[in-house]
């Protein structure tokens, strides 16, 4: 029996003392095949070997117990030390990302008119001649066509120059009354301080029956909007022109760098040029075969108002992708 209390006491690792233990008190181990032996013996005997091999199997379980807690602490210590963790040590930073400017401006327009009740309407960045000017009342060798420079695709298919044939998409597949806006990537061929070739815009338009809509309205709403997006600021309307709507106008807003007072950016005139809107035209409502209707439509460029709002010199810088620019606005 000694050899077992120094195998038990040599045992090096966990595995090495579950062999010694199958060994031992195993069905066929060293003491079942002891007791088995005391069959021959007489019953003095027999007590006596019982008594001793009792004995050794109680302070043999009690060196084991005692082995495996040892061993098992030994290997936990050893697991520790081989998957330390230095969480003092540099790790590359890393940082979270943000939303564009550009975006985020689109996105607080989104907030303002789906508040307003006016469902947000896609239409498509390839159109066709018929959507992108001809039902917008601006007919082929119309002077005004001049106003935006086009990419044109073969077959009479273009990059939309503006967001205003998702009004004609939208009249053509909906009944009125309408109340849509209309954001997204407009195109032109165009490239320098203040224009890029592609650049983002919100339309809205708003149908009802006739002798419903009024300029009015229009002002209400853009006027409010207006504030909503700048804060405290003066809007004005000025009359101009748009084939689509008549009458029309340009919106302004008082400076919001120098607040009126004349600065730079508004070349001395207190006032910059946010949006267009006007009261849609008869022409208009007749290209989508709309009769008895009244509407008023706007038009907005984002990368305009993301600059106002966030004070950003240069349109281009938009689009640079550079990460000192972006990073200010996590
Ligand atoms: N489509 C015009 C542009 O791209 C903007 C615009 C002006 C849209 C007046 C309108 C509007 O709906 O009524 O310059």
């Amino acid at each position: 029996m000694n050899e077992w209390y120094d195998a038990i006491k040599e045992a090096q690792s966990v595995e090495k003392l579950e062999e010694i233990r199958i060994s031992v008190f195993g069905k066929k181990g060293v003491l079942a095949e002891e007791f088995a032996k005391m069959k021959n013996a007489s019953d003095e005997e027999k007590a006596q070997i019982a008594k001793d091999l009792n004995t050794h199997k109680s302070s043999l379980m009690n060196e084991f117990t005692a082995k495996k807690i040892t061993l098992q602490t030994l290997q936990l210590q050893e697991a520790l030390k081989a998957e330390y963790i230095d969480v003092s040590l540099y790790s590359a930073k890393s940082s979270a990302g943000a939303l564009h400017p550009v975006m985020e401006t689109m996105d607080r327009i989104v907030e303002y008119f789906s508040a307003m009740n006016f469902a947000v309407k896609t239409g498509t960045m390839v159109e066709d001649d018929f959507n992108n000017f001809e039902a917008l009342n601006l007919p082929k060798y119309h002077p005004a066509r001049d106003m935006q420079d086009t990419f044109y695709f073969k077959d009479e298919m273009l990059l939309r120059t503006h967001t205003s044939p998702v009004q004609i998409r939208t009249m053509m597949s909906t009944k009125p009354p309408i109340r849509m806006i209309a954001p997204g990537a407009v195109f032109r061929r165009d490239y320098d301080l203040t224009h890029t070739p592609m650049f983002h815009q919100v339309e809205g338009l708003l149908v009802d029956e006739e002798g419903k809509v009024s300029f009015a309205n229009l002002k209400y709403i853009l006027e409010d909007f207006l504030k909503y997006m700048f804060g405290d600021v003066e809007v004005r309307f000025r009359p101009s022109f748009f084939p689509f709507t008549e009458p029309s106008a340009e919106v302004d807003i008082s400076c919001v760098f120098c607040k009126g007072s004349g600065c730079r950016v508004c070349s001395k005139t207190g006032w910059l040029e946010v949006l267009g809107c006007g009261i849609v035209d008869s022409n208009v409502f007749e290209a989508v075969k709309y009769e008895n209707v009244s509407g008023y439509a706007f038009g907005l460029g984002v990368e305009r108002f993301a600059m106002l709002i966030h004070q950003i010199g240069d349109l281009r810088s938009l689009f640079e992708g550079d990460i000192k620019l972006l990073e200010q606005f996590q």
